[in-house]
């Protein structure tokens, strides 16, 4: 049987954002409320990728004139590592289109983030030592940037 391809819908509401539970259900990044009451601003532009009526992703951008960030990016569990992350950020970035840079910060322990945004072309272009607390202590943030001539 052949599966359906997943389908990019856009973030317009709370009600929107409600289906969305299943996704944050960890807490090392913005939580749902957070980024729910984000919408409101006219600045959010956000996605969720569906794969029948699955959601099995999201991503959150802050876009400012022709440069945006990504304030959040998340794959259900359960269905990482099959190449919804890479579909859902491709598919928004066309979505988002015309932007001249991407910007966005990540755990340095976040070794999966740090391979997709790798693998879609987000260069490093700083670090934020000890920026972040962890169980043990902190860890820096490494900053990346995505431009359209690099994808
Ligand atoms: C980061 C995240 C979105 C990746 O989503 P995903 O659907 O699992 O990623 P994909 O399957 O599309 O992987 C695409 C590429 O990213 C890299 N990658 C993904 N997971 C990886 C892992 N665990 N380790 C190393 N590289 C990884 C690989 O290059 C992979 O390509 P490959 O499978 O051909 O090797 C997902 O792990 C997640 O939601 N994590 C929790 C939230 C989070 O950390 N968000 C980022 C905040 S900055």
């Amino acid at each position: 049987m052949t599966q359906t391809a997943p389908i990019l819908r856009p973030l317009n509401d709370a009600c929107d954002a409600s289906a969305l539970k299943s996704l944050y259900t960890e807490s090392t990044g913005p939580g749902l409320s957070f980024l729910t009451n984000f919408l409101t601003q006219p600045t959010c532009h956000a996605w969720s990728l569906w794969r029948e009526d699955v959601v099995v992703g999201a991503v959150w951008f802050q876009r400012v004139e022709d440069a945006a960030e990504i304030l959040d990016l998340c794959v259900l569990a359960s269905c990482r590592r099959r190449g919804y992350g890479r579909q859902l950020l491709e598919a928004s970035l066309q979505a988002l289109a015309p932007v001249t840079r991407v910007d966005l910060e990540v755990r340095a322990s976040n070794e999966a983030a740090l391979g997709l945004y790798s693998a879609l072309g987000f260069c490093e272009t700083g670090r934020r030592p000890h920026y972040y607390v962890t169980q043990g202590g902190r860890e820096d943030a490494i900053l990346m940037t995505w431009t359209p001539d690099q994808a």
